[in-house]
């Protein structure tokens, strides 16, 4: 048995990740270790929660005596942290929970795997990090760190801190930089769930600043991909670009999001920019491919379709949601834009 702790598998990516895991291999035990915060649902693990080799506990990476327990308790030796605050409009609003989970978290978990001298430790990181491109170019492993927010400067910080420990104590440390998913189970604050639920309510489409900014889509379940190739063969103290090569401007986004709807594209609100907006994000994934043979499985235009139908046909997993303490969020991040 391979004895993984997995973190923040309650939400989005986690989650997806687990449900795929268990459901072909049985010679993995995993551990989840989830806050269950706004974001963390468990709902999303129906398809896991009776598996014999899956256990949920309830608590916080930054919680040292609850983590070393856990490490100890399971015979821990491989890490997949998933766990972060992880909406860089929320880390606008306030940022210190998101330097507590994402800094503090992290290093709380490095340094069980230290003590405990686990066998892989992977950091699930973003391209964020890199801050942004202009109209030319795409982000390598070695571009320069140059996040633009609280949120993306908290993920760059832990990169740091996970590379220190692989050159300092020799830890087994990965990390993967994906850029933007898309999928079941995407908290409704992101821009693909909420522009599919607002379509579907008839409320308007906010976009922010001119909408021209351009994402680079995945499929959530590429992403997991590889990560689950990266977690079984990428080479200790290196860093791995994921990305599927599809760049789109949030207006392209959002119009296609409305025809499959077929809504009116008078829902659409231009409001207030984002402060600090990155205006483009690109991936170069030619080391993961190259290396280590990963590439994307799922068409942009079959998965975005399914991922629509996913929001239509499951409704009460979204409505539970935006009828509870998002309404509160949402009053605050979009009332006065
Ligand atoms: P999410 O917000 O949907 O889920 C985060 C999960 O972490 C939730 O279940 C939450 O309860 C849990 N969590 C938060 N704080 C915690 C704490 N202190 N202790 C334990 N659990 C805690 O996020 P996501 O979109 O699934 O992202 C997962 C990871 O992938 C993050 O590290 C994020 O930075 C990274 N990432 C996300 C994307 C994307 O497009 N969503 C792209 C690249 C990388
Ligand atoms: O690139 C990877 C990152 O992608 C992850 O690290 C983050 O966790 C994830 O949240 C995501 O960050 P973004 O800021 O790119 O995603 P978001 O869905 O918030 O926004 C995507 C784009 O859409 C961005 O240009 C802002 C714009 N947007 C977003 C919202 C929520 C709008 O125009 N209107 C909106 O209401």
């Amino acid at each position: 048995m391979k004895n993984i702790l997995i973190t923040g598998g309650a939400g989005f990516i986690g989650s997806n990740y687990i449900n795929h895991l268990l459901s072909t291999d049985d010679e993995s035990f995993v551990v989840n270790l989830d806050k269950l915060t706004y974001a963390g649902n468990l709902e999303n693990l129906k398809a896991s929660e009776s598996k014999k080799n899956y256990r949920f506990v309830l608590g916080d990476i930054t919680n040292i005596e609850l983590v070393n327990y856990l490490f100890d308790k399971y015979k821990i030796k491989y890490v997949i942290n998933f766990a972060a605050e992880s909406h860089v409009d929320r880390s606008i609003l306030g940022s210190g929970i998101f330097y507590q989970t994402n800094v503090i978290g992290t290093n709380v978990l490095l340094e069980a795997a230290r003590k405990f001298e686990v066998e892989k430790f992977l950091q699930v990181s973003t391209d964020e990090v890199y801050g942004s491109l202009g109209k030319e170019g795409l982000f390598t492993e070695s571009t320069p760190l140059s996040p633009s927010s609280p949120y993306s400067s908290s993920k760059a910080s832990a990169d740091l801190m996970c590379i220190a420990f692989h050159r300092t104590f020799k830890l087994p440390v990965v990390i993967t930089r994906c850029s933007n998913n898309y999928g079941p189970y995407q908290f409704p604050e992101k821009l693909i769930p909420l522009m599919i639920i607002n379509a579907l309510k008839n409320q308007s489409l906010p976009v922010y600043g001119d909408g021209l900014n351009v994402r680079d889509w995945i499929y959530v379940l590429d992403h997991n991909d590889a990560i689950r190739l990266i977690f079984e063969r990428g080479k200790a103290g290196e860093i791995y670009n994921i990305g599927a090569s599809n760049e789109m401007t949030n207006l392209q986004i959002v119009n296609l999001v409305l025809k499959r709807l077929n809504k009116s594209s008078e829902l659409i609100k231009f409001v207030k920019d984002r402060p600090g907006h990155d205006k483009r994000y690109a991936i170069d994934s030619s080391k993961l491919r190259n290396e280590l043979g990963w590439k994307p499985k799922y068409d942009f235009n079959q998965a975005i379709d399914h991922t629509i139908d996913w929001y239509i046909k499951n409704q009460n997993w979204w409505e539970n949601i935006v009828s509870g303490s998002y309404k509160n969020y949402y009053s605050k991040q979009y009332n006065n834009r």
